[in-house]
Protein backbone atom coordinates (compact mmCIF):
# COMPACT_ATOMS: atom_id res chain seq x y z
CA UNK A 1 0.00 0.00 0.00
CA UNK A 2 1.13 3.82 -0.16
CA UNK A 3 0.12 6.55 1.96
CA UNK A 4 -2.09 8.19 -1.33
CA UNK A 5 -4.52 5.12 -1.36
CA UNK A 6 -4.83 4.71 2.40
CA UNK A 7 -6.22 8.10 2.57
CA UNK A 8 -7.64 8.29 -0.88
CA UNK A 9 -11.63 8.47 0.00
CA UNK A 10 -10.91 10.36 3.85
CA UNK A 11 -8.46 13.11 3.04
CA UNK A 12 -5.95 14.52 0.63
CA UNK A 13 -1.77 13.49 1.85
CA UNK A 14 0.74 16.07 0.37
CA UNK A 15 4.23 16.97 0.97
CA UNK A 16 6.44 19.90 0.86
CA UNK A 17 8.54 20.01 -2.40
CA UNK A 18 12.52 21.56 -1.95
CA UNK A 19 14.23 22.80 -5.37
CA UNK A 20 15.96 19.51 -5.52
CA UNK A 21 12.72 17.89 -6.13
CA UNK A 22 10.76 20.27 -8.28
CA UNK A 23 13.90 20.13 -10.66
CA UNK A 24 14.03 16.26 -10.64
CA UNK A 25 17.53 16.00 -9.64
CA UNK A 26 16.89 14.22 -6.17
CA UNK A 27 15.28 11.54 -8.11
CA UNK A 28 14.63 9.23 -4.77
CA UNK A 29 12.27 11.76 -3.74
CA UNK A 30 10.78 12.66 -6.53
CA UNK A 31 9.77 8.88 -7.44
CA UNK A 32 8.45 9.67 -3.77
CA UNK A 33 6.30 12.67 -4.32
CA UNK A 34 4.76 10.81 -6.81
CA UNK A 35 3.91 7.27 -5.47
CA UNK A 36 2.59 8.37 -2.51
CA UNK A 37 1.25 11.53 -2.33
CA UNK A 38 -1.23 13.57 -3.77
CA UNK A 39 -0.83 17.15 -2.66
CA UNK A 40 1.87 19.13 -2.63
CA UNK A 41 3.09 22.52 -1.48
CA UNK A 42 6.00 24.52 -2.36
CA UNK A 43 8.49 24.55 0.51
CA UNK A 44 9.92 28.12 -0.45
CA UNK A 45 10.15 28.61 -4.12
CA UNK A 46 6.92 30.57 -3.91
CA UNK A 47 7.63 33.16 -0.56
CA UNK A 48 7.28 36.73 -1.75
CA UNK A 49 11.11 37.23 -1.49
CA UNK A 50 11.93 34.68 -3.82
CA UNK A 51 8.85 35.74 -6.12
CA UNK A 52 9.60 38.84 -5.84
CA UNK A 53 13.12 39.58 -4.83
CA UNK A 54 13.32 43.69 -6.55
CA UNK A 55 10.20 45.38 -7.05
CA UNK A 56 8.28 44.79 -9.92
CA UNK A 57 10.92 42.03 -10.76
CA UNK A 58 9.16 38.43 -10.57
CA UNK A 59 11.26 35.39 -10.78
CA UNK A 60 8.78 32.89 -11.80
CA UNK A 61 11.14 29.81 -12.99
CA UNK A 62 11.05 27.59 -10.23
CA UNK A 63 7.35 27.92 -9.12
CA UNK A 64 6.76 26.95 -13.03
CA UNK A 65 8.17 23.70 -12.50
CA UNK A 66 6.47 23.30 -9.44
CA UNK A 67 2.83 24.15 -10.88
CA UNK A 68 3.94 21.89 -14.01
CA UNK A 69 5.25 18.80 -11.67
CA UNK A 70 1.64 19.16 -9.83
CA UNK A 71 -0.50 19.35 -12.88
CA UNK A 72 1.98 16.32 -14.81
CA UNK A 73 1.53 14.36 -12.06
CA UNK A 74 -2.53 15.21 -10.97
CA UNK A 75 -1.35 17.18 -7.91
CA UNK A 76 -4.00 19.04 -5.29
CA UNK A 77 -1.29 22.15 -5.46
CA UNK A 78 -1.36 24.52 -2.80
CA UNK A 79 0.44 27.96 -3.02
CA UNK A 80 2.59 28.99 0.19
CA UNK A 81 2.67 31.71 1.02
CA UNK A 82 1.42 34.86 -0.09
CA UNK A 83 1.34 37.33 3.13
CA UNK A 84 4.18 36.64 5.56
CA UNK A 85 5.95 38.74 7.60
CA UNK A 86 9.00 36.31 7.30
CA UNK A 87 11.17 35.75 4.09
CA UNK A 88 9.07 38.69 2.76
CA UNK A 89 11.92 40.80 0.44
CA UNK A 90 13.15 44.07 2.42
CA UNK A 91 11.90 46.43 -0.40
CA UNK A 92 8.33 45.52 0.55
CA UNK A 93 8.07 47.25 3.40
CA UNK A 94 10.20 50.59 2.38
CA UNK A 95 10.88 53.53 -0.18
CA UNK A 96 14.33 53.88 -1.90
CA UNK A 97 15.05 56.38 0.84
CA UNK A 98 14.70 53.46 3.27
CA UNK A 99 11.78 55.22 5.09
CA UNK A 100 8.68 52.98 6.18
CA UNK A 101 6.19 53.47 3.02
CA UNK A 102 2.89 54.73 3.81
CA UNK A 103 -0.52 52.53 4.41
CA UNK A 104 -1.82 53.32 0.96
CA UNK A 105 1.61 52.06 -0.80
CA UNK A 106 1.80 48.79 1.07
CA UNK A 107 -1.42 48.11 0.00
CA UNK A 108 -1.16 48.57 -3.15
CA UNK A 109 2.59 46.28 -3.23
CA UNK A 110 0.69 43.92 -1.39
CA UNK A 111 -2.84 44.33 -4.40
CA UNK A 112 0.17 44.19 -6.96
CA UNK A 113 1.88 41.10 -5.93
CA UNK A 114 -0.87 38.62 -4.92
CA UNK A 115 -2.88 39.87 -8.37
CA UNK A 116 0.64 39.55 -10.14
CA UNK A 117 1.29 35.82 -8.78
CA UNK A 118 -2.52 34.19 -8.01
CA UNK A 119 -3.39 35.94 -11.86
CA UNK A 120 -0.39 34.08 -13.24
CA UNK A 121 -1.16 30.16 -11.74
CA UNK A 122 -5.23 31.13 -12.23
CA UNK A 123 -7.22 27.88 -12.53
CA UNK A 124 -4.12 26.25 -12.26
CA UNK A 125 -3.03 26.33 -8.20
CA UNK A 126 -5.77 25.18 -6.44
CA UNK A 127 -5.27 26.80 -2.99
CA UNK A 128 -3.55 29.57 -1.59
CA UNK A 129 -1.96 30.07 2.21
CA UNK A 130 -2.76 33.87 1.41
CA UNK A 131 -1.76 34.91 4.96
CA UNK A 132 0.75 33.50 7.45
CA UNK A 133 1.44 33.20 10.83
CA UNK A 134 -0.39 36.55 11.66
CA UNK A 135 -1.50 35.62 15.29
CA UNK A 136 0.56 35.19 18.04
CA UNK A 137 0.35 32.24 20.49
CA UNK A 138 -1.85 34.83 22.81
CA UNK A 139 -4.48 35.39 20.35
CA UNK A 140 -3.34 39.15 19.80
CA UNK A 141 -1.88 40.40 16.26
CA UNK A 142 1.87 40.30 15.44
CA UNK A 143 3.20 43.51 15.34
CA UNK A 144 4.78 42.50 11.77
CA UNK A 145 5.43 45.39 9.07
CA UNK A 146 1.62 44.53 7.48
CA UNK A 147 0.03 45.40 10.65
CA UNK A 148 2.37 48.65 11.94
CA UNK A 149 1.33 49.96 8.65
CA UNK A 150 -1.69 48.74 7.19
CA UNK A 151 -3.30 47.79 10.54
CA UNK A 152 -5.61 44.24 10.92
CA UNK A 153 -7.51 44.81 7.65
CA UNK A 154 -4.37 43.71 5.99
CA UNK A 155 -5.26 39.93 6.13
CA UNK A 156 -8.94 41.26 4.65
CA UNK A 157 -7.11 42.92 2.20
CA UNK A 158 -4.98 40.43 1.40
CA UNK A 159 -7.69 37.68 1.23
CA UNK A 160 -10.03 40.09 -1.03
CA UNK A 161 -6.91 40.49 -3.67
CA UNK A 162 -6.71 37.06 -3.96
CA UNK A 163 -10.36 36.08 -4.38
CA UNK A 164 -10.18 38.95 -7.40
CA UNK A 165 -7.25 37.37 -8.82
CA UNK A 166 -8.51 33.52 -9.19
CA UNK A 167 -12.35 33.84 -7.99
CA UNK A 168 -12.30 29.40 -8.10
CA UNK A 169 -9.00 28.61 -5.90
CA UNK A 170 -9.22 28.07 -2.26
CA UNK A 171 -8.09 30.49 0.42
CA UNK A 172 -6.58 29.81 3.71
CA UNK A 173 -5.44 31.00 7.04
CA UNK A 174 -2.36 29.42 7.98
CA UNK A 175 -0.31 28.91 11.32
CA UNK A 176 1.71 27.04 14.12
CA UNK A 177 1.06 26.59 17.47
CA UNK A 178 -2.72 26.00 16.93
CA UNK A 179 -3.73 24.06 19.69
CA UNK A 180 -2.39 26.64 21.99
CA UNK A 181 -5.79 28.20 23.33
CA UNK A 182 -5.06 31.79 23.30
CA UNK A 183 -4.33 31.55 19.50
CA UNK A 184 -7.05 29.25 19.08
CA UNK A 185 -9.41 32.03 20.13
CA UNK A 186 -7.44 34.75 18.65
CA UNK A 187 -7.80 32.89 14.94
CA UNK A 188 -11.68 32.28 15.68
CA UNK A 189 -12.04 35.88 16.62
CA UNK A 190 -10.20 36.95 13.62
CA UNK A 191 -11.90 34.22 11.17
CA UNK A 192 -15.40 35.32 12.37
CA UNK A 193 -14.78 38.45 11.79
CA UNK A 194 -13.81 37.82 7.82
CA UNK A 195 -17.08 36.32 7.73
CA UNK A 196 -18.80 38.47 8.84
CA UNK A 197 -17.50 41.33 6.56
CA UNK A 198 -18.48 38.46 3.75
CA UNK A 199 -14.64 37.86 2.90
CA UNK A 200 -14.56 34.57 1.55
CA UNK A 201 -12.15 32.32 3.22
CA UNK A 202 -12.18 28.78 2.79
CA UNK A 203 -10.06 27.10 5.64
CA UNK A 204 -7.85 27.16 8.21
CA UNK A 205 -4.20 25.22 8.09
CA UNK A 206 -2.81 23.60 11.43
CA UNK A 207 1.13 23.79 11.08
CA UNK A 208 1.79 20.35 12.48
CA UNK A 209 5.41 20.87 13.77
CA UNK A 210 5.21 19.29 16.31
CA UNK A 211 7.35 17.68 19.32
CA UNK A 212 7.03 13.71 21.00
CA UNK A 213 5.24 15.92 24.21
CA UNK A 214 3.95 18.94 22.99
CA UNK A 215 1.28 20.36 22.15
CA UNK A 216 -1.34 18.27 24.01
CA UNK A 217 -2.65 15.88 21.63
CA UNK A 218 -6.08 16.58 23.45
CA UNK A 219 -5.42 20.67 22.42
CA UNK A 220 -4.91 20.03 19.54
CA UNK A 221 -8.13 18.21 19.17
CA UNK A 222 -9.92 20.83 20.41
CA UNK A 223 -9.10 23.27 18.08
CA UNK A 224 -9.52 20.82 14.82
CA UNK A 225 -13.30 20.70 16.57
CA UNK A 226 -13.41 24.79 17.33
CA UNK A 227 -12.18 25.73 13.30
CA UNK A 228 -14.42 23.02 11.84
CA UNK A 229 -17.44 24.65 13.79
CA UNK A 230 -16.67 27.99 11.36
CA UNK A 231 -17.89 26.21 8.87
CA UNK A 232 -14.43 26.18 7.15
CA UNK A 233 -12.16 23.26 5.77
CA UNK A 234 -9.73 22.33 8.61
CA UNK A 235 -5.93 21.03 7.50
CA UNK A 236 -3.05 19.77 9.21
CA UNK A 237 0.06 21.32 7.43
CA UNK A 238 3.75 21.40 7.65
CA UNK A 239 3.59 18.28 9.93
CA UNK A 240 6.86 16.93 11.18
CA UNK A 241 7.54 15.40 14.50
CA UNK A 242 11.25 16.76 16.25
CA UNK A 243 12.40 14.36 18.68
CA UNK A 244 15.38 16.80 19.69
CA UNK A 245 15.02 19.21 22.39
CA UNK A 246 13.97 22.82 22.08
CA UNK A 247 15.56 25.27 24.24
CA UNK A 248 12.36 26.90 24.59
CA UNK A 249 11.14 23.33 26.53
CA UNK A 250 8.35 22.74 23.60
CA UNK A 251 9.10 18.91 23.87
CA UNK A 252 7.81 19.33 27.25
CA UNK A 253 9.94 15.97 28.06
CA UNK A 254 12.89 16.24 30.50
CA UNK A 255 15.59 16.41 28.68
CA UNK A 256 14.39 19.88 27.69
CA UNK A 257 14.44 21.38 31.40
CA UNK A 258 17.65 23.42 31.93
CA UNK A 259 18.44 23.14 28.06
CA UNK A 260 21.95 22.60 27.72
CA UNK A 261 22.80 23.58 24.55
CA UNK A 262 26.76 22.02 24.19
CA UNK A 263 25.55 18.53 25.94
CA UNK A 264 22.20 18.25 23.98
CA UNK A 265 23.20 19.74 20.36
CA UNK A 266 23.05 16.07 18.77
CA UNK A 267 21.57 13.84 21.29
CA UNK A 268 21.24 10.67 18.76
CA UNK A 269 23.74 11.32 16.25
CA UNK A 270 24.11 7.75 14.94
CA UNK A 271 20.23 7.01 15.28
CA UNK A 272 17.54 6.93 17.25
CA UNK A 273 17.46 4.47 20.31
CA UNK A 274 15.09 1.88 20.79
CA UNK A 275 12.75 4.14 23.08
CA UNK A 276 13.04 7.01 20.92
CA UNK A 277 11.78 5.47 18.49
CA UNK A 278 9.27 3.61 19.91
CA UNK A 279 7.86 6.90 21.17
CA UNK A 280 8.46 8.09 17.68
CA UNK A 281 6.02 5.80 16.05
CA UNK A 282 3.12 6.24 19.15
CA UNK A 283 3.19 9.49 18.43
CA UNK A 284 2.81 9.66 14.67
CA UNK A 285 -0.36 7.27 15.15
CA UNK A 286 -1.66 8.45 18.05
CA UNK A 287 -1.62 11.87 15.47
CA UNK A 288 -2.78 10.13 12.47
CA UNK A 289 -5.58 8.27 14.50
CA UNK A 290 -6.91 11.82 15.38
CA UNK A 291 -6.49 12.73 11.42
CA UNK A 292 -8.49 9.28 11.00
CA UNK A 293 -11.34 9.98 13.75
CA UNK A 294 -12.15 13.95 11.95
CA UNK A 295 -11.54 12.82 8.45
CA UNK A 296 -15.09 14.64 7.46
CA UNK A 297 -13.56 18.10 8.75
CA UNK A 298 -9.74 17.27 7.62
CA UNK A 299 -9.61 17.85 4.17
CA UNK A 300 -5.82 17.56 3.54
CA UNK A 301 -2.65 16.31 6.04
CA UNK A 302 0.67 18.10 4.32
CA UNK A 303 3.88 16.38 5.49
CA UNK A 304 6.96 19.31 5.75
CA UNK A 305 9.30 17.40 3.80
CA UNK A 306 9.81 13.57 2.16
CA UNK A 307 13.09 12.27 3.77
CA UNK A 308 14.63 13.42 6.81
CA UNK A 309 18.25 14.67 5.33
CA UNK A 310 16.22 17.54 3.90
CA UNK A 311 14.18 18.60 6.80
CA UNK A 312 14.42 22.35 8.24
CA UNK A 313 14.44 20.80 11.52
CA UNK A 314 18.11 19.54 11.23
CA UNK A 315 18.44 23.89 11.15
CA UNK A 316 15.59 24.73 13.70
CA UNK A 317 15.56 25.92 15.95
CA UNK A 318 19.31 25.16 16.05
CA UNK A 319 21.96 24.76 13.41
CA UNK A 320 23.48 21.58 12.54
CA UNK A 321 21.48 18.77 14.24
CA UNK A 322 20.63 15.87 12.92
CA UNK A 323 16.50 15.11 13.76
CA UNK A 324 14.34 12.65 12.25
CA UNK A 325 10.78 14.07 11.48
CA UNK A 326 9.69 13.12 8.59
CA UNK A 327 8.21 9.79 7.17
CA UNK A 328 11.18 8.41 5.14
CA UNK A 329 15.11 7.69 6.46
CA UNK A 330 18.00 9.37 5.36
CA UNK A 331 17.53 6.49 2.80
CA UNK A 332 14.67 7.40 1.56
CA UNK A 333 13.12 4.35 3.09
CA UNK A 334 9.76 4.51 4.20
CA UNK A 335 10.39 4.11 8.39
CA UNK A 336 8.47 1.25 9.77
CA UNK A 337 5.69 3.43 11.21
CA UNK A 338 4.72 3.93 7.83
CA UNK A 339 3.85 0.45 7.15
CA UNK A 340 1.31 0.64 10.56
CA UNK A 341 0.48 4.14 9.24
CA UNK A 342 -0.99 2.68 5.89
CA UNK A 343 -2.21 -0.61 7.26
C1 LIG B 1 10.72 26.99 6.36
C2 LIG B 1 11.47 26.15 5.32
O1 LIG B 1 11.23 24.80 5.57
C3 LIG B 1 12.95 26.45 5.39
O2 LIG B 1 13.64 25.81 4.32
C4 LIG B 1 13.20 27.95 5.31
O3 LIG B 1 14.57 28.21 5.52
C5 LIG B 1 12.39 28.70 6.36
O4 LIG B 1 11.02 28.35 6.22
N1 LIG B 1 6.39 27.94 8.88
C6 LIG B 1 6.12 28.06 7.54
C7 LIG B 1 7.10 27.54 6.54
O5 LIG B 1 5.03 28.49 7.16
O6 LIG B 1 7.12 28.30 5.36
C8 LIG B 1 8.49 27.45 7.11
O7 LIG B 1 9.33 26.82 6.17
C9 LIG B 1 8.48 26.72 8.43
C10 LIG B 1 7.62 27.44 9.44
Amino acid sequence: GVLKETFKDKFAIGTAMNTWQITGRDTAATRIIKDQFNAIVAENCMKSGRLQPEEGKFTFELADQFVDFGEQNNKLINGHTLIWHSQAPPWFFTDEEGKEVSREVLIARMKKHIHTVVGRYKGRVDTWDVVNEAILDDGSYRESKFHQIIGEDFIKLAFQFAHEADPEAKLYYNDYSMAEPGKREGVMRMVKKLQNEGVKIDGIGMQGHIGLHHPEIGEFEKSIEAFAGLGVEVMVTELDLTVLPSPWGDQGAEVSKNFDYEDKMNPFPDGLPDEVMDAFNARYLEFFGLFLKYQDKISRVTLWGVADQHSWRNGWPIRGRTDYPLLFDRENKPKEVVSDIIK
